[in-house]
């Protein structure tokens, strides 16, 4: 108690967190260690003459870092819930419940632990997985909720009703209009398809509606069915919601992952944290080609220019190699790994106070491209780490949570293969920036595509879900730079460093804004 009361106080006098996890904590842990020496009657009275003592305190903090908050393992859970990289194979795992209408941790089911192997039922249960998820929020928006009950109806002006396809299939009468909720196939080549975990009934689409419908996508298709086929009049996307409503139907529960035992949503301090803290900002830059004279010319000239203000993260995206070495591509990762460490020792506040999150690329050394990917092999790493302690090599995808924050970040060319895998070409002046991130927020999965075009281990797809909608997503995406905010999401992607004449994104936590940033030639 008296060491929450403490860090309360600090907390309120210094605003900054790193100054509070770096140099007051271990002040207070030393603290309470005497205090809880002191007989019950007098500990008021000591409080109270060491407050006054502290504050009469110079404050010096320069040399600080939000490092030593993990060394010094801090017992706060404030400091703990702070900054944290979660993995793709660390998220947790949540299973809906149609029966009992909620999220069940995984621990609560009889379902198996996952394997990278994944068994047949694995995949099953994938597309079963993300209609679930999509069907619970359809049914909950408002276009879809039955009236209340009482309210006088007439006939005919029910809100809109969703069928199953099954229903669809077994109906003798004519049903008229229907919307189903299915996953569009191709079972036969340029025959479309739309399925549900209960069947599946070919489409005519003769009809239709721009935007990016890849096959494997769920959509509302709204239309009549007749002669076997259903007849689509409008397609649309199942509709997004926003995180808080999410979480104002199912409460704190933490489905993002890290220390928080309930959602980081949740936390006063945290946000509170958050907002005062305007200093801190992430740099996010992708295709970060360390072989490159020039790409690393430029990072040089980035940290010489943030070595006065140092960023809270580095957010590394790969391919960290230009070209594919073939069999000497570890060597010459491993050489090109220690330039940067270089580099960064090169810069001392860069390298006590900033952090690096390293997410692989496509075909940076690793297993296949099947996502989650996991981290750059730690052999390869590990003098880097030791140099640059404050370093993490994490998974592709991965997640980030600062403060109340949540941001999920992926290394993927997503734009250009939604684009070749949809359904019909968008036609030209379609947004596509805009249209995809939409498709993505609706899908409520980072790779809302067939598993040949983008393959996933069955067993780990939840790790792909963005449900509830993080705060920031990443799609770190060879394609044209862009930030868009869709559903209170912030969606950026910095543009391949090398290729776009050397732009990268900043993010600023405390205004939840984003900049664009560009190095200028020499
Ligand atoms: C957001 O905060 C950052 C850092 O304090 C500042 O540089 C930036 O101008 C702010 N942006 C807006 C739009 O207020
Ligand atoms: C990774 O880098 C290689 C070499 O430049 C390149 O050929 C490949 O397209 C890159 N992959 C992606 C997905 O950007």
């Amino acid at each position: 108690k008296a060491l929450n009361s403490l860090l309360d106080w600090t907390v309120s006098q210094y605003k900054d967190l790193r100054i509070v996890c770096s140099w007051c904590l271990p002040v207070i842990q030393y603290l309470v260690e005497v205090l809880e020496s002191v007989s019950p009657s007098e500990l008021e009275d000591v409080i109270e003459r060491v407050l006054d003592a502290v504050e009469k305190q110079p404050c010096k903090y320069n040399e600080v870092s939000l490092y030593s908050c993990s060394v010094l393992n801090a017992q706060s859970a404030v400091c703990n819930n702070v900054f944290n990289i979660i993995g793709a194979f660390d998220v947790p795992r949540y299973i809906y419940s149609v029966e009992r209408k909620k999220f069940v941790p995984i621990s609560m089911t009889s379902h198996p632990a996952p394997s990278l192997c994944g068994s047949a039922k694995d995949k099953a249960e994938l597309f079963k997985e993300r209609y679930t998820i999509l069907q619970q929020r359809t049914h909950r928006h408002e276009l879809f909720t039955p009236p209340a009950i009482g309210a006088a109806v007439e006939e005919g002006q029910n809100k809109f009703q969703l069928k199953t396809i099954e229903a669809l299939l077994g109906s003798n009468a004519k049903l008229g209009e229907v919307i189903v909720l299915g996953m569009i196939t191709q079972l036969k080549e340029g025959k479309f398809y739309l399925e549900d975990p209960s069947g599946t009934v070919q489409l005519d689409m003769s009809k239709f509606h721009n935007g990016l419908y890849t096959e494997s996508c769920f959509v509302l298709a709204e239309g009549w069915y007749e002669d076997s086929v259903f007849h689509v009049s409008g397609f649309g996307f199942p509709p997004t919601e926003p995180s808080s409503a999410t979480r104002a139907y199912y409460g704190n529960i933490n489905f993002f992952g890290g220390p928080s035992t309930t959602s980081v949503k949740a936390s006063s301090k945290l946000k509170q944290l958050e907002e005062d803290n305007e200093d801190a900002m992430f740099v996010i830059v992708s295709d970060v080609w360390l072989d490159s004279v020039e790409v690393m010319d430029k990072l040089n000239i980035m940290f010489s220019g943030y070595a006065a203000m140092p960023p809270t993260c580095f957010i590394f995206c790969g391919n960290f190699s230009s070209t594919p070495y073939g069999k000497t591509q570890i060597k010459s990762l491993k050489e090109s790994l220690k330039a940067l460490a270089d580099a960064i020792c090169s810069y001392p506040s860069i390298h006590s106070s900033s952090r690096f999150v390293f997410v692989p690329g496509p075909e940076d050394p690793g297993p296949a491209t099947i996502l989650p990917r996991p981290p750059l092999a730690d052999h390869i790493t590990e003098e880097f780490r030791q140099r640059v302690p404050f370093s993490v090599f994490t998974t592709n995808p991965c997640r980030v949570q600062y403060c109340s924050q949540e941001m999920v970040i992926i290394r993927e060319d997503l734009v250009n293969k939604m684009c070749r895998n949809c359904v019909r070409l968008p036609n030209n002046n379609l947004d596509i920036p805009n249209h995809f991130v939409k498709t993505i927020l609706s899908q409520g999965h980072l790779t809302p595509l067939p598993l040949y075009v983008s393959p996933v281990f069955w067993a780990y797809d939840y790790s792909l879900r963005v449900y509830p909608v993080p705060d920031v997503i990443v799609f770190a995406d060879k394609y044209d730079p862009f930030s868009i905010n869709n559903a209170d999401c912030l969606c950026i992607n910095p543009g391949s460093f090398p290729r776009s004449g050397f732009t990268f994104k900043v993010y600023y936590p405390s205004n939840r804004t984003v900049e664009d940033s560009k190095l200028q030639g020499l």
